[in-house]
């Protein structure tokens, strides 16, 4: 039973990273602050779905960076209201060197697309401000690209016939095993 949650999880996500209405597109990410677990919402920007590992977007000043580089455990929440399916993904953060190509490939869309502007404000995301008014930097922009490689996940799909659930979890030799779960 297992591996058939396991492959449905895993194709929803395939699907989610090409599909912008997916409801999948759209997660919680979960990350550990000083003093309380911090939970928001965030975009799929691309799934591996060899490697099991997510890709999003963010302004590399927000908290969300600094809580990952003092501690690199994450969560990914994702719900599919119609097909009454939740998938929890645990996971290892890392920040995208801008070193590399796969960081240049990312900031070439963004820079490509609107959304530039959501990594230019002059102050920092969550800066207290007077007025309604944003500023934007024309020659700096503070795009941070995050990978989260999974190391488990945990699936769980409702319905009248009777919810199925199940645990599956990367190995040493990086190979997946599953169990299946009371719901
Ligand atoms: C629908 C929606 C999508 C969002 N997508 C992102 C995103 O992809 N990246 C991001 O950094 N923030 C995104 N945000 C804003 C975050 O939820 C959050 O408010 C912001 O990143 C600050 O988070 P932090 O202070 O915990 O770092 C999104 C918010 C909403 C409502």
């Amino acid at each position: 039973m297992w591996k058939d949650l396991w492959d449905t999880a895993i194709s929803e996500l395939t699907r989610a990273k090409v599909d912008r209405r997916h409801p999948f597109r759209f997660f919680t990410l979960g990350t550990i602050g000083a003093q309380h677990p911090e939970l928001r919402t965030v975009v799929l920007r691309d799934f591996d779905n060899q490697e099991k590992k997510l890709y999003l977007y963010t302004d590399s000043r927000t908290p969300k960076v600094r809580e990952i580089s003092e501690c690199p455990l994450v969560s990914c929440l994702f719900y599919y209201p119609k097909k009454q399916l939740q998938v929890r993904m645990r996971a290892e953060a890392t920040l995208i060197s801008d070193q590399t190509d796969l960081y240049s490939q990312h900031l070439q869309k963004v820079k490509s697309s609107k959304s530039i502007q959501d990594y230019t404000t002059i102050e920092a995301p969550g800066t207290i401000t007077k007025g309604n008014d944003v500023e934007y930097a024309v020659d700096h922009i503070n795009f941070a690209l995050i990978e989260c490689s999974a190391v488990e996940f945990d699936i769980l799909q409702l319905s009248r016939k009777g919810h199925q659930r199940c645990s599956v979890v990367r190995s040493k030799d990086r190979t997946w095993k599953g169990k299946n779960l009371i719901p």
